[in-house]
């Protein structure tokens, strides 16, 4: 029996036009959760007194078996019957005969597909929750370890002012603990169950959606059957949640590629996430962080193709949908891939301290400091910022630091400046300054960090209940 064919189409699908229309090559992962929403459904229907109780545990039964067949590979999808949902009705036919023909009473599969994508996002939805922690923790453990060590902050890319490396990292901390708690946000919206809206307008049996969403174990239900089976906002704010994630991947993974140039030199990413090159025999390649950045594209790519695919599309469901989960698969598996090396790379690279230094003793970041020093002696800051750009562009001229400038030099061009300030213009001695609870200061940083650490340890415990419930 041709299921997904209805008698009123006389003739045999075009091949090419099945192929085309087809979406089992793809959809094959909602088996597990196709099977969860399907024995939800059953089990209701016969409590409702819509099937009979014997049917719905023959059919219960006969869908446990197609599950096992797919978890051992011994299932293969097959096209004539066109997606996920008529793979696992086909089977079940196979399997039980007639009676499974009551499975999809009172059912169509838009609500059915809109169920498995609720099911399959909230599940890896809390995978990449706790992978999203993990990087979370590599950045923080990056900070504890690098506490001792200032860098050249940048704007423009150009030298600024010092920074502790701590306090950078942490930053990168900040945005993805933001995305943290987007993904929780979503995972609550997300946590509804469309079932029960049958094609788009409920159906005539006495079903208890209330019943399908409680034995689901999902928070809510749809409160308008048109949304339940046609909204793919789900989806697109996760695509738009990865996207924002990924930007923030790309940033950092750009630092550190710039960061391990020869040129730069202030880290040194470890063998096991550096690859060589096939003809350069001294090369070593910052490979996975460049692929960290170049698969940003890709993401970004996927969120404006869905959403694209949706904005003009009438109530309620359009086949267009089914562009839903190439776009959506793609991007799972993106960031699952990347979450999963990232934190690894952070973790093992090291920090080139004397590199580090060396750079900080050549760069001008005091140069903001000496003129509030100057202001703070009664120049007007507009004054104080000529003056020092004045002895900065002296001394770039000669190579010198302002720790090494010639004394009765700096008398003659700037007798405002006290030449005993210079020895106080150490980088050290600079972001000590920076008192404020968000910045630089090393105590503050240490405080921002403690603070990071008890999230993590308040976060871990809910993620870890959560992969137990
Ligand atoms: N394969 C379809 C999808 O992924 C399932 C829903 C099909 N519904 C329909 N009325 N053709 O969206």
């Amino acid at each position: 029996m041709d299921m997904a064919r209805s008698p009123r189409l006389k003739t045999h699908m075009d091949q090419r036009a099945a192929h085309f229309t087809a979406s089992v090559s793809f959809d094959w992962r909602l088996l597990p959760f196709d099977v969860e929403g399907s024995i939800a459904h059953v089990t209701m229907l016969a409590e409702q007194g819509v099937i009979a109780h014997d049917a719905a545990e023959t059919i219960i039964s006969g869908l446990k078996q197609v599950l096992e067949e797919w978890q051992t590979a011994r299932l293969s999808p097959r096209l004539e019957w066109e997606d996920v949902h008529m793979n696992v009705e086909g089977r079940l036919n196979e399997l039980i005969g007639p009676v499974s023909g009551m499975l999809h009473t009172a059912r169509s599969r838009n609500d059915q597909v809109a169920l498995d994508m609720h099911l399959y996002m909230l599940d890896v939805g809390s995978g990449l929750k706790a992978a999203l922690h993990d990087m979370i923790a590599s950045l923080v453990e990056r900070a504890r370890n690098d506490l001792d060590v200032i860098i050249p902050g940048y704007t423009h890319m150009q030298p600024a002012q010092p920074v502790l490396l701590s306090h950078h990292w942490m930053a990168y901390k900040s945005m993805f603990v933001r995305d943290y708690e987007r993904l929780e946000q979503w995972h609550e919206r997300t946590n509804c169950s469309p079932l029960g809206a049958g094609a788009l307008s409920g159906t005539p049996y006495p079903t208890s959606p209330e019943r399908t969403r409680e034995l689901l174990a999902l928070k809510s239900v749809y409160d308008n059957s048109i949304d339940a089976v046609s909204d793919r906002d789900f989806l697109m704010e996760f695509l738009s949640w990865a996207s924002l994630v990924m930007v923030h991947m790309s940033r950092l993974a750009e630092e550190l590629v710039i960061w391990s140039t020869q040129e730069f030199g202030y880290i040194r990413i470890a063998d096991e996430y550096s690859t060589g090159s096939s003809i350069m025999p001294q090369k070593r390649n910052a490979d996975v962080a460049e692929l960290t950045r170049g698969k940003t594209g890709r993401v970004l790519g996927r969120m404006q193709g869905l959403f694209t695919t949706m904005k003009g599309l009438p109530l309620a469901y359009d086949s267009d949908m089914q562009e839903d989960k190439e776009a959506v698969f793609d991007v799972v598996d993106t960031m699952t891939g990347i979450l999963a090396v990232v934190p690894g790379m952070l973790r093992t690279l090291s920090v080139q301290r004397g590199q580090i230094k060396k750079r900080l003793g050549q760069d001008f970041t005091a140069a903001t400091d000496l003129a509030d020093l100057l202001v703070t002696h009664g120049m007007t800051f507009r004054e104080a910022h000529h003056l020092v750009g004045r002895i900065v562009g002296f001394l770039e001229g000669s190579g010198k630091s302002f720790q090494e400038m010639e004394r009765d030099w700096l008398k003659e061009i700037a007798p405002a400046v006290d030449p005993e300030w210079l020895n106080h213009l150490t980088a050290a001695d600079l972001v000590i300054k920076r008192q404020q609870s968000m910045a630089t200061a090393p105590h503050r940083v240490q405080e921002q960090l403690e603070a990071a650490e008890t999230w993590l340890n308040r976060h871990n415990d809910a993620t870890k209940d959560e992969s137990q419930s």
